[in-house]
């Protein structure tokens, strides 16, 4: 991505509804926040991006594939600790209703408001042995603002002399309160609280409760992985930046079940495996890095984590997380359903619950990643063009057909070439307007090779293949297009 920063995800959102990539849900009514629809070319990269991950995850002996259901036993995200934990810390303004995120609205406030503020609260309790006692650690961490306005009891006071960012308005706060991010619904026609169900915030907990099923039924033994793709929904309170937080979204998790005293072989081996697939599929080596969760910041399920990060125009950002989550999942549904989830070693002759390196990668925001990736602005004998440089594998088109004029049995040629190529790829053709134009249109939709038909093709059966990156073109036999395909498309 060569082009300025400053406008990148304007020009990319604009670019990507242009050519068909993503729309708005329900644009026509409005849009519907945190939603997006993948268009004719956006659902073709989509899919391209979940079969390669497919491909690479599950195309070896050791880890099998699943497609759970998206409706689980409610009881399912109470032992997950979702219906507890899986919640965000917020407050309301009384006066125009808008919700913030207490981190958020953190850093919406300048940090000198913040200190006199604190030191206010500070004053205000001083004289409280028991409040000073209990909130004396809050005061020393990093960032005692944030840490105190998550407290119901304080946020109240805390903010007492903040204005509201959104109407101005001051001491119209609500209390913090920990809003659930899962979207409730009810199974069956009654809607009581015994019907609630959940739409799942992460495919890994389908996988958890079906791994002795897939243990079992594909007699695998340990080291061995459970993979899946699929929607997963989050009532996120600030969607933002296009793709990166959505309401709804797609995951692409695999679960490794180890032997406890392995996890830190198979945690390294799973972090430099999974970034490597980023790299392989063309993504900018150094505008990739990890990010290691600090222990304070780690969520309840793990022990230790990592974020593989994107470095996006606004900012590094979560592309995957890697977890060592333990033996905390399966021990928690075995202690809420009652069955066992121990896995027999035949070698030890123990019983025991495996831990769990998990690699949870977001399928929409990957595909955000590997589009900005992608998108450049070159000049081009004094002209502009956008082009998407998309590895060939994941290229929504793979080649377009461009007869050179619309006469003289080039057409004829050009059309017997697009049904051969159709067979096995995703190809365009096209006849309208001059070829350069054509060829720019094919640029901004990221396809990695043009063949044209021309004169010297009615002659000797020969085509020109044109490079979308070099923009060079090569000569070649109409019977060797499809060979040439196929290998510049192996990995
Ligand atoms: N099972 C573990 C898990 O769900 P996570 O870090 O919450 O971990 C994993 O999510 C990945 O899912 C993230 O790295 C990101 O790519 C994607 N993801 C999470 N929330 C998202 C959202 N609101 N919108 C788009 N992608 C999201």
């Amino acid at each position: 991505m060569s082009a300025d920063r400053s406008d990148i995800i304007d020009k990319i959102v604009s670019l990507a509804k242009r050519r068909g990539f993503v729309f708005q849900s329900s644009e026509i009514y409005g849009g519907l926040n945190g939603c997006w629809d993948y268009g004719p070319l956006g659902v073709e990269l989509l899919r391209n991006i979940k079969e390669e991950w497919w491909k690479w995850m599950t195309y070896r002996e050791d880890i099998e594939g699943l497609d759970a259901s998206i409706l689980m036993h409610p009881k399912v995200w109470e032992a997950s600790g979702h219906v507890e934990n899986f919640t965000d810390p917020m407050v309301d303004c009384k006066q125009c209703k808008a919700r913030f995120r207490v981190d958020v609205l953190s850093e919406m406030i300048n940090e000198k408001k913040k200190t006199k503020a604190l030191e206010e609260l500070r004053n205000s309790i001083i004289d409280d042995s028991r409040l000073v006692d209990k909130y004396s650690d809050a005061f020393q961490t990093e960032d005692p603002f944030s840490t105190i306005l998550e407290d119901a009891d304080l946020s109240v006071k805390l903010l007492h002399e903040i204005n509201c960012p959104q109407c101005g308005n001051k001491s119209t706060f609500t209390t913090a309160r920990k809003f659930n991010l899962m979207f409730k619904t009810f199974i069956g026609p009654v809607e009581d609280s015994n019907a609630v169900v959940y739409l799942r915030p992460e495919t890994a907990q389908g996988i958890y409760v079906n791994f002795l099923n897939v243990q079992s039924s594909a007699r695998q033994k340990l080291p061995f992985g459970i993979a899946q793709i699929g929607k997963a929904f989050r009532n996120e309170i600030n969607t933002k930046n296009f793709l990166f937080r959505t309401r709804e979204f797609e995951q692409m998790e695999m679960q490794f079940f180890i032997k406890p005293a392995d996890d830190k072989k198979w945690y390294e081996y799973w972090k430099a495996e999974r970034l490597q697939w980023f790299k392989t599929l063309g993504m900018t080596g150094n505008k990739l890095r990890y990010h290691d969760h600090p222990r304070k910041k780690l969520a309840h399920y793990a022990k230790v984590a990592t974020d593989i990060e994107y470095e996006f125009p606004f900012g590094w950002g979560e592309i995957e997380g890697i977890h060592n989550r333990t033996d905390f999942d399966l021990s928690q549904h075995e202690k809420f359903s009652g069955k066992s989830l121990k896995y027999f070693d035949d070698e030890s002759k123990e019983k025991f619950v495996p831990y769990i390196i998990e690699t949870s990668a977001g399928a929409s925001r990957s595909f955000m990643a590997f589009f900005i990736d992608a998108y450049y602005e070159e000049e081009v004998k004094g002209e502009m063009r956008s082009v998407l440089k998309f590895h060939p594998r994941l290229a929504p088109i793979k080649t377009a057909i461009l007869p050179l004029v619309n006469k003289d049995g080039m057409p004829e040629i050009a059309q017997e070439i697009e049904k051969e190529l159709r067979r096995n790829y995703k190809v365009f053709y096209d006849d309208k307007g001059a070829i350069g134009r054509r060829y720019r249109r094919q640029d901004e939709a990221g396809t990695p090779y043009c063949v044209t038909v021309d004169t010297q093709s009615l002659q000797d059966k020969t085509v020109t293949i044109r490079e979308r990156d070099s923009m060079e073109q090569i000569r070649i036999p109409v019977d060797g297009i499809s060979s040439y395909l196929n290998d510049k498309l192996k990995l």
